[in-house]
């Protein structure tokens, strides 16, 4: 009820926003991203048997342009991308096609691509080492529809631009996150502490774009909690609660615009933040975990945490994804702070090897160091729990992986010094056999236009980090500018895993052991900012820095193909193997049928769908929902790995506003022959009908 109230106020109030002159140029575009819905390793929770089998959610790169009117190059674009985290490789793929496309005017100074963190989405498409092992090295099939994704997105951004208007909001979002470090968070200062309410940063700052007519043209928000409420155990592709609440919000604004509303849901200071609000608790006894180690009797496998619709993780994402949704609803409706000043930007590749780095009234002096991974990381988070034998705030190398690490790469006495007290499992800064494990350049980025500021930054930052980063920035330009919103991008155009405070660093959680270029890593990075907004104040430039590296030519990868398909004799891909059920079929139940398929990774059907739900209206058959839908699911299954023989489920839960009526289930293929060619299929259901709920048939029952 309050929705529909919202939903035509959102119509209605348009009227509202036609004020006078328009001041941006403003476009918005969405591109499907999605890759391989099957046998590619998920990116994020680095687990070898967490292979893509289906999908749960498309997802989605949602470009937003952002220009001045009377200057062309004085313009910006943000990708929200619907990934585990932005990528070098796919930064510099996406900047080399756009310079093709539109000579300079996208460059790497003006485009940011900020990754949501999904951890249900296709990896190997990161360039450095570390991040692809699980996936088994670099996957072509997962970088190249997120670079054509992205591209698309900003081409469609590029070509609605429209003169308009952005009204700017921000609230605080309680219920849908906590920190999943607390200890690490406790060891900085109380007097720091005690400035802030929470030991999450519970903000989400929207944007709202307008054409000149007060039409809605979409919205970009920023919310910090980390997209795993579907846990590792997940095989379908999902963008986890940001997916879902981007989902719901384009779904819900409806109001005739120029074009479909694109709602983004981007990842602010995660490093912390956990969307399980319930807390890590032993998988085995049901007991609280112990709160400094994460571990249960010891170990941390067992140690996980536990989301509100616990112990349905899909639920979990549902009131997570809803609670975001609801909130950027509410920020949308009542923004009525209207954004102006100029657009503006700077951007500068640092080298973090060795940056040195002043004292501050509570830190040390000191240097960064080559990149390193410390023994907590391997056992993850609460949110996944990692390998045996460690624990989160770990600051000593037990012996037995001390001799695993020996056998890698043992670590410099620069390195063992630079990077103390993180006892360093990984030496990847030292390591470039058979090539970078992890990154030395990264990239720093502000984007300014008119009193938003934002800070995009190449990794996950924690909590107070993120504060820290933004007070510094604040102090730098609001004695000239005024009242800013300054808020955090994370994850975005390159991935260089945490930053902590230094004093969360010497707890060494896994945030710390994964803040890589060592203890003082996040000063650097506030003076690298610094330096900026002094230069976007002065009107003057900033030395571009370093060249990443383009890693591209090197990647290796062990993933095999798909060598052929087939079905048993006398069967035929699409037959269906179990059919839907076909009585008592009421509004919220669950059906689905299965059938013969085939490897998806055989053509990814892009902007297509691997299924549909069809609905009969009048003699014919109207798709209503396909793969991306929330109330549907694609479930690939196949016996072993290289098994020719495969199937598909298609499972659908009637959602509540669906006509009662026929409907039937499609499924939707490719199969590859033994001589290599791929021919399409497809698959129907036996018709089954929808009835209105139970309550409403025992009514007419009793009324007859
Ligand atoms: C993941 O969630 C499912 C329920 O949806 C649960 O059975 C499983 O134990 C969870 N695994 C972890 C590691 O949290
Ligand atoms: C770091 O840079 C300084 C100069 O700024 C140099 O003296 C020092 O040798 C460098 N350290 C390493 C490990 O490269
Ligand atoms: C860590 O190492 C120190 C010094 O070698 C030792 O005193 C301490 O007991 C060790 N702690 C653990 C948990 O093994
Ligand atoms: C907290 O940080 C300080 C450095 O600021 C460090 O000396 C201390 O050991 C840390 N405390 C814990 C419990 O790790
Ligand atoms: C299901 O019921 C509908 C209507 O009662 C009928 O048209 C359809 O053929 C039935 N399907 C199956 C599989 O029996």
């Amino acid at each position: 009820m309050k929705q529909l109230f919202l939903q035509l106020l959102c119509c209605t109030c348009a009227a509202l926003w036609l004020t006078r002159a328009e001041s941006y140029l403003i476009g918005v575009g969405k591109a499907d991203v999605t890759g391989p819905a099957a046998e590619v390793n998920m990116m994020g929770y680095a687990k070898e048997e967490q292979n893509a089998a289906g999908i749960h959610t498309r997802l989605y790169a949602r470009a937003f342009v952002i220009g001045d009117e009377d200057d062309v190059r004085q313009r910006i674009v943000f990708v929200n991308l619907d990934a585990g985290m932005a990528s070098q490789a796919v930064t510099l793929g996406v900047l080399d096609a756009l310079e093709n496309m539109y000579g300079g005017l996208y460059n790497e100074n003006n485009l940011a691509i900020s990754g949501i963190h999904t951890h249900s989405g296709p990896g190997g498409y990161l360039q450095y080492l570390l991040y692809s092992i699980t996936a088994m090295g670099f996957v072509k099939e997962s970088y190249d529809p997120i670079v054509k994704g992205i591209v698309q997105a900003v081409k469609q951004a590029h070509e609605s631009v429209v003169p308009g208007k952005i009204h700017v909001n921000s609230g605080e979002l309680l219920g849908a996150s906590i920190n999943r470090s607390p200890t690490a968070y406790m060891n900085n200062s109380e007097s720091e502490r005690k400035q802030y309410l929470h030991d999450t940063d519970k903000e989400m700052t929207l944007l709202h774009f307008t054409d000149s007519y007060g039409r809605s043209l979409g919205s970009l928000n920023w919310f910090a909690v980390h997209c795993t409420s579907l846990n590792n155990t997940n095989t379908l592709i999902s963008g986890d609660n940001k997916g879902a609440a981007a989902q719901m919000m384009e779904k819900f604004f409806t109001c005739p615009g120029p074009g479909p509303f694109v709602a983004g849901f981007a990842q602010g200071a995660v490093g912390d933040v956990s969307p399980n609000t319930l807390g890590p608790f032993c998988m085995d006894t049901g007991e609280p975990c112990d709160a400094v180690t994460s571990t249960c009797n010891g170990r941390n496998e067992l140690c996980a945490g536990r989301g509100p619709g616990w112990p349905d993780m899909f639920e979990s994402n549902r009131i997570i994804a809803d609670r975001q949704f609801q909130k950027a609803v509410d920020l949308l409706v009542s923004a009525s702070e209207e954004v102006k000043g100029p657009v503006d930007f700077r951007h500068k590749y640092v080298d973090m090897t060795n940056v040195t780095v002043a004292a501050t009234n509570t830190t040390p002096s000191g240097t960064t160091c080559p990149a390193a991974m410390g023994m907590s990381f391997a056992a993850g988070t609460t949110d996944g729990p990692g390998a045996f034998d460690f624990k989160q705030g770990s600051k000593n190398a037990s012996a037995f992986w001390k001799l695993v690490r020996s056998g890698i790469k043992a670590p410099s006495k620069h390195q063992i010094q630079c990077q103390a007290p993180k006892p360093v499992l990984l030496d990847t800064g030292e390591m470039d056999y058979p090539f970078a494990w992890q990154p030395a350049i990264v990239d720093v980025q502000i984007l300014r236009v008119g009193q938003i500021v934002l800070l995009c930054v190449p990794g996950e930052f924690t909590t107070m980090s993120s504060r820290r980063l933004r007070a510094a920035i604040r102090n730098e330009l609001e004695p000239s500018l005024g009242e800013l919103h300054v808020v955090l991008a994370g994850l975005t155009n390159t991935y260089s895993s945490y930053v902590t405070t230094y004093e969360e660093y010497h707890v060494q959680r896994y945030e710390g052991a994964s803040t890589i270029f060592g203890p003082h890593t996040l000063q650097a990075y506030i003076q690298e900012y610094k330096e900026m907004s002094r230069a976007m104040l002065a009107g003057s430039g900033v030395p571009r820095g370093p060249s990443p590296p383009n890693l591209l030519g090197k990647q290796w990868s062990l993933l095999p193909g798909v060598y052929f398909d087939s079905v048993p004799l006398g069967c035929k891909f699409g037959d269906v193997v179990t059919d839907v059920r076909n009585s008592s079929i009421y509004v919220g139940d669950t059906v689905e049928a299965k059938f013969r398929s085939a490897n998806p990774r055989n053509d990814l059907r892009t902007d297509d769908t691997f299924l549909a739900v069809e609905y009969l209206e009048s003699g014919t058959w109207v798709t209503l929902f396909t793969d991306d839908d929330l109330s549907t699911r694609f479930i690939w299954h196949e016996p072993s790995r290289l098994d020719p023989y495969s199937t598909a489920t298609v499972r659908w839960t009637i959602s509540h506003g669906t006509i009662p009526g026929q409907y039937r289930l499609k499924h939707f293929g490719n199969h590859k022959t033994l001589f290599g060619s791929i021919c399409p299929f497809e698959g129907t259901s036996s018709v089954f009908s929808v009835l209105a709920s139970k309550q409403a048939t025992v009514d007419i029952a009793v009324t007859r």
